[in-house]
């Protein structure tokens, strides 16, 4: 399955919502994830997202491996969010911040 990374928290631009044909995004207030069992792996939300926030499992970096579980935890948990909407209103200020992972909301 494909997986939502940091670089997606306190940006949310939701371009990757309005691409996916199995609408298996998960909205949380600062972030989004993908349910892993829902994900066809159809790599069509990879390339739309302008933070760059969105990898394949095997391809996740290695600083970031803790999202593949934060991604099938809070999908679990979220709504589902079908329609792309506005970004967050700073997602430019904090497109490539580092340690992002401390601000994420749950
Ligand atoms: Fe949806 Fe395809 Fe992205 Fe999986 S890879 S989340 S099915 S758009
Ligand atoms: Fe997040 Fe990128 Fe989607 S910033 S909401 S993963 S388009």
């Amino acid at each position: 399955a494909y997986v939502v990374t940091q670089n997606c928290i306190r940006c949310k631009y939701t371009d990757c919502v309005e691409v996916c044909p199995v609408d298996c995004f998960y909205e949380g207030e600062n972030f989004l994830v993908i349910h892993p069992d829902e994900c066809i792996d159809c790599g069509l939300c990879e390339p739309e997202c302008p933070a760059e926030a969105i990898y394949l499992d095997d391809e996740v970096p290695d600083t970031q491996q803790i999202f593949i579980e934060i991604n099938a935890q809070l999908s679990e948990q979220w709504p589902n969010i079908k329609e792309r909407k506005e970004p967050l209103p700073d997602a430019q200020a904090w497109d490539g911040k580092p340690d992002k992972l401390a601000l994420l909301i749950k």
